[in-house]
C-alpha cells in the first residue's frame, strides 16, 4: 500500500496500520520518503490525533530508529527525570546531586533552550570546563564517580526524532499531543532508565497552558512509560510564574547551589524536594522517610558536596566565584501600587533568552552572565517604585530599552489580590483535570 493512502486514511480520521507507522518512522530515519509526505502525515496526525496503540507504535519505532542504551538492565537503581519545560525551572540541577547524596543515582539526557524555556545543558555549560558530551562508557564513568550524570543526547539516540522535530517546527505541528509524547518518550526510553519521574508544568509559562491539557499530557506520557515497563509517576506543577527567581544560565546554577546549600528560593526548593521524594517512592521508599533524608542532606552539606563531585566528574570547576556575572544590570520597578495579579512567565523567559540565555539561531553564542532576576511574586503587595525584576545584561548586543519595556509589561498589578495557584497540584491520579475551571 502506498504511503499516500496512509496519509489519506489519517486525514479522514481512520486509524493507521502498524506498517504505516513503521514506514513513516523509517521514512524519517532513512529519508526514503519525500519530505512533503512526512510533513503531510505530521499535519494529518496533528489534526486527527492518534490512538494509544498508534502512539505506542510511533514511540517504539522512533526509539528503535537509533541506539537503545538499556540503562535499566545494567543499572536498575538509576532514576531519570524529565520536565516538560518552564521558566526558572532549575530543578534538574538540584535533583540530580540531591538524589545522589542519599544514594539514589540519577542519569538524564537533557536539552538546550527551546522557545521561552532555558535549557539544562546551556545552564551547566556556564560552569567553566563542564562538558555534557559523553558516550555510553562516559555515562558509566560519571555514574561510578558521582552517582549523577547530566549529558547531551548523542547523534545515535532517536535520529527519527531529530528529523521529525525539525519538520514539526516549520509545519506548525509541534503542539500535537501524540507527537510530543512520542518525541519525549522515544528519547527517555532510548536511555532506558528503569524509573522515571515526570514534572508536567501547567500555566502561562508552560507548553500546555491549562490543567486539563497538562493532565492529558501527563497521563499519556506515564501510560507509554508504564507500558514499556518503566516505573513512572508524573507530578503536575505550577508554571503561572517563574519557578525560581533566577532566569538565565550562570544565575540558575547559582540558584541551584543556594538550594543545595540548605537555603535558596523556597519554590525551587519545594518542587525539587517533592520530585525527588516521588522518585524515591517509586524506588519503594516511604514518602515521609524520603523527605526526611532529602532535607537532612540539604541541611548537612551532603547535597552540596554531591554537587561539587558531579561538577568535577563532568570536567567543571565547582568554585561558584568562577561563574560568569552580568556586565551591568537594570532594575525594573512598579509604575503603580497594588497586588501582583499576573506574571507572563513566557514573556520573561523570552526576554531572558534574548538578553543572552537563549538562541534565535542554532549557532548563536550565549551570554552566560545574562538573564533576569525576578523580585515580585504572584500575590505580593507592591508599592510604586518597588523593584519587580532586574535585567542582567551580558556581552550580547541587545536593544536594552525594548527588553526593559517587555520585562515591565510582564507584570500585571491590580487592586485586588489574585488566587495564587498551588505550587504542586499532585500526581496524575490526585489531580482532577476539571477542578480549575477556565484554566
Ligand atoms: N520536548 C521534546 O523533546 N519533544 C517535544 O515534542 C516537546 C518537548
Amino acid at each position: 500500500m502506498s504511503f499516500v493512502e496512509a496519509i489519506a486514511r489519517k486525514r479522514d480520521g481512520e486509524g493507521l496500520e502498524r506498517d504505516d507507522v513503521r514506514a513513516f518512522v523509517e521514512g524519517a530515519t532513512r529519508q526514503n520518503l519525500p519530505v512533503e509526505q512526512l510533513a503531510a502525515m505530521l499535519m494529518a496526525i496533528c489534526c486527527r490525533g492518534m490512538s494509544a496503540d498508534e502512539t505506542a507504535w510511533l514511540t517504539g519505532d522512533m526509539l528503535h530508529s537509533g541506539e537503545a542504551w538499556e540503562l535499566g538492565s545494567t543499572r536498575p537503581e538509576v532514576i531519570d527525570k524529565h520536565s516538560t519545560g518552564g521558566v526558572g525551572d532549575t530543578v534538574s540541577l538540584v535533583l540530580a546531586p540531591l538524589l545522589a547524596s542519599v544514594g539514589v543515582p540519577v542519569a538524564m539526557m537533557a536539552g538546550r533552550g527551546l522557545g521561552h524555556s532555558q535549557g539544562t545543558l546551556d545552564k551547566l555549560e556556564a560552569i567553566p570546563g563542564f562538558s555534557c558530551d559523553h558516550d555510553r562508557p562516559g555515562l558509566d564513568r560519571l555514574l561510578d564517580e558521582a552517582g549523577a550524570a547530566i549529558i547531551a543526547q548523542t547523534e545515535e539516540i532517536a535520529p527519527a526524532d531529530r528529523t521529525l522535530y525539525a519538520l514539526r517546527d516549520i509545519t506548525a505541528t509541534v503542539p500535537s499531543l501524540p507527537l510530543i509524547v512520542a518525541s519525549i518518550m522515544s528519547k527517555k526510553l532510548a536511555l532506558g532508565a528503569g524509573t522515571l519521574i515526570l514534572d508536567v508544568k501547567w500555566g502561562t509559562g508552560a507548553f500546555r497552558e491549562t490543567v486539563a491539557e497538562a493532565h492529558e499530557l501527563a497521563t499519556a506520557l506515564r501510560r507509554v512509560a508504564r507500558d514499556s515497563g518503566v516505573a513512572c509517576e508524573a507530578l503536575l506543577t505550577d508554571m503561572n510564574q517563574p519557578l525560581g527567581r533566577a532566569l538565565g544560565t550562570a544565575s540558575e546554577v547559582r540558584a541551584a547551589i543556594d538550594v543545595l546549600s540548605g537555603g535558596g528560593d523556597p519554590r525551587l526548593r519545594e518542587v525539587s524536594i517533592k520530585l525527588s521524594e516521588q522518585a524515591m517512592v517509586l524506588r519503594g521508599i516511604d514518602a515521609a522517610a524520603a523527605r526526611t533524608r532529602l532535607e537532612a542532606s540539604l541541611a548537612s552539606g551532603a547535597a552540596l558536596s554531591s554537587w561539587n563531585t558531579m561538577v568535577v566528574a563532568h570536567g567543571g570547576d565547582p568554585d561558584p566565584e568562577r561563574l560568569p556575572r552580568p556586565e551591568r544590570t537594570h532594575e525594573i520597578t512598579a509604575m503603580a501600587s497594588g497586588f501582583v495579579a499576573a506574571i507572563a512567565a513566557d514573556t520573561l523567559g523570552r526576554v531572558a533568552a534574548a538578553v543572552g540565555a537563549g538562541r534565535s539561531r542554532r549557532d548563536e553564542v550565549l551570554a552566560f552572565g545574562a538573564g533576569i532576576t525576578v523580585h515580585a511574586r504572584l500575590g505580593d503587595r507592591i508599592e510604586t517604585g518597588q523593584p519587580l525584576a532586574t535585567l542582567e545584561i551580558g556581552e550580547r548586543h541587545v536593544d536594552v530599552e525594548s527588553l526593559i519595556h517587555r520585562t515591565g509589561a510582564a507584570f500585571e498589578i491590580a487592586a485586588a489580590p489574585p488566587v495564587v495557584p498551588a505550587l504542586v497540584l499532585g500526581t496524575v491520579d490526585e489531580v482532577d483535570p476539571t477542578a480549575i475551571p477556565g484554566r
